[in-house]
């Protein structure tokens, strides 16, 4: 477990040899404290209250169930800024423009330390919700940042060192929409045509409460449940009309994959990644999902019948994890996750139309990079029952010399998942990076674990902007990520939530 003290003590010790620069504001945890408070010199847009607090919300019939939910209340702001998803447990969505400047008060009522990240968003360190700044129950944290981001689907939710899993598990997660002036114009479907979907296992007992796995070997492996939940609902069915739609999905799982795909077997039109448009729809047969992935789609219900409707499965695959927990849903195993029901016509029908071309994506190519010919290269391995990245534990405040990465500069990084060195237990791990997002330029598989791979890798979105990328067993993958306006400790990990508390984390320190 976290020990406060030790945190403390370390943050104390960084702050002393001067390599943080920014964090004025800061005082000392006692209860009842403002850890960061909120600075005169900025001014805000939109002001949200964020409350990290225990509910009770009908999720099966019957007893309703305690979770840990994100409660905010907009302060100051256009209206709509935030928006409840009905009945759910997870956080309302907040839908901000970019440019706009944006104050939370986050306030961390749970009985245990928080701290909240922008999953995506691009922010100075102390804005991040690293773990280093999580918060006593009781206490708050005032976050303040530019929304620099282009139109996308981005999300937050809790980063407390070694409580994170357990923690999104009970609730504490939410989305964040960006809208740019670029995307408005494209005309997509928008208002109650533009729908977030956010796929997520649980457990339940019979007494409808939430239960987590406590076993070592689920933790090795990560948690699978039992049954998915949708928006925080079982069953989940979306009536939809005779019209086109935009349909926005995150994998908010802690380290379940799917493999989306219609019941019909119609392709999927895919308009978006992590980080927003692509610069054209690209047409996939399956889409793979793993844990923080977005992808948006662009859907066509104008020739369904009334009263149709489709079932969103995922598809089997070779699945490379074998679970302890009898009830769960076997991974690559095959099961239905929503509904959506043609319901209505739409009044006056729907005559538009999908844009050939939807965004400009700057490439970032090799020419640009500080180390085109070496690689910062980091190995996934599994060691002394421990998750490893190259050779090396989460420490809260360090990197290594190879980690430092100078401010402003594009890097090639590679995360190596056993192409290189043969052995020890493959698994899939969802590597995410913090800050800046990256684009994918490649992907190499080692021979011997070509089957697995190919049962999912149809399914990759890979050229658009990414802040998530499924390394899969066997594999190497190659991106070019910028590293540019803030200096500072930024993480990067495995979004295996259970993989990321047993210290699949370590820190890029950009100097
Ligand atoms: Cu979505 Cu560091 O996480
Ligand atoms: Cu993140
Ligand atoms: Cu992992």
């Amino acid at each position: 477990m976290a020990d406060r003290d030790y945190s403390r003590r370390q943050f104390l010790g960084y702050a002393g040899v001067g390599a943080l620069s920014t964090f004025s504001g800061l005082s000392f945890a006692q209860h009842g404290t403002v850890v960061r408070a909120a600075s005169s010199d900025f001014e805000p847009d939109i002001e949200i209250d964020l409350t990290a607090k225990s509910a009770r919300v009908p999720i099966h019939d019957g007893p309703k169930t305690l979770v840990w939910k994100f409660h905010a209340n907009l302060l100051k702001g256009p209206e709509g800024s935030v928006k409840e998803i009905p009945g759910s447990y997870l956080g309302p969505v907040f839908n901000f423009k970019k440019g706009q400047k944006v104050r939370i008060y986050f306030n961390n009522q749970i009985p245990q330390q928080c701290i909240v990240h922008w999953h995506g968003l691009h922010v100075p360190q102390v804005m991040d919700g690293h773990p280093m700044y999580a918060i006593d129950s009781g206490n708050r944290y005032v976050y303040e940042f530019e929304v620099v981001n282009r139109a996308g689907m981005y999300w937050y939710h809790s980063h407390t060192h070694e409580l994170t899993a357990k923690q999104v598990y009970s609730g504490l997660a939410g989305l964040i929409i960006v809208n740019d002036d670029e995307e408005a114009k494209l005309g997509l479907p928008s208002g109650d045509k533009d729908l977030p979907i956010v796929i997520q296992d649980r457990s339940f007992t019979a007494e409808n409460k939430l239960s987590y796995t406590s076993h070592m070997r689920e933790h090795m492996m990560g948690f699978l449940g039992e049954e998915i939940l949708v928006n925080g609902k079982p069953d989940f069915q979306l009536p939809v009309s005779q019209s086109a739609y935009r349909l926005r999905f995150l994998n908010g799982s802690n380290s379940r994959i799917y493999k989306l795909g219609w019941d019909d077997g119609s392709p999927f039109t895919v308009i978006g990644t992590d980080g927003g448009l692509l610069e054209s729809a690209v047409t996939r047969r399956y889409i793979t999902l793993a844990p923080a992935e977005r992808v948006e789609i662009w859907v066509d219900f104008r020739d369904k019948k009334i009263g149709s409707i489709q079932t969103l499965k995922s598809l089997p695959f070779q699945g490379m994890r074998h679970m302890s927990a009898e009830n769960a849903l076997p991974e690559g195993g095959e099961f239905s996750i929503m509904s959506v029901k043609v319901a209505t016509a739409e009044e006056g029908g729907d005559s538009s139309q999908l844009p050939e071309t939807l965004s400009k994506i700057d490439r970032l190519d090799l020419s640009n990079v500080a180390n085109p010919e070496i690689p910062l290269s980091i190995a996934l391995r599994m060691r002394r029952m421990n998750w490893w990245l190259n050779g090396e534990d989460f420490e809260m405040l360090e990197a290594t010399p190879s980690e430092r990465v100078s401010v402003n500069s594009h890097q090639v990084i590679q995360f190596d998942n056993g192409f290189q060195t043969r052995g020890g237990m493959r698994l899939p791990h969802p590597m995410h990076m913090h800050g800046q997002q990256f684009q994918i330029i490649k992907r190499e598989i080692r021979r011997n674990y070509q089957g697995t791979y190919d049962s999912l890798s149809e399914g990759f979105v890979d050229n658009g902007w990414k802040d998530t990328v499924l390394v899969m067993p066997g594999e190497r993958v190659t991106m070019i990520k910028p590293f540019e306006d803030y200096k500072g400790l930024f993480l990067y990990h495995c979004h295996n939530l259970e993989h990321e508390d047993m210290g699949m984390m370590r820190n890029f320190n950009v100097v």
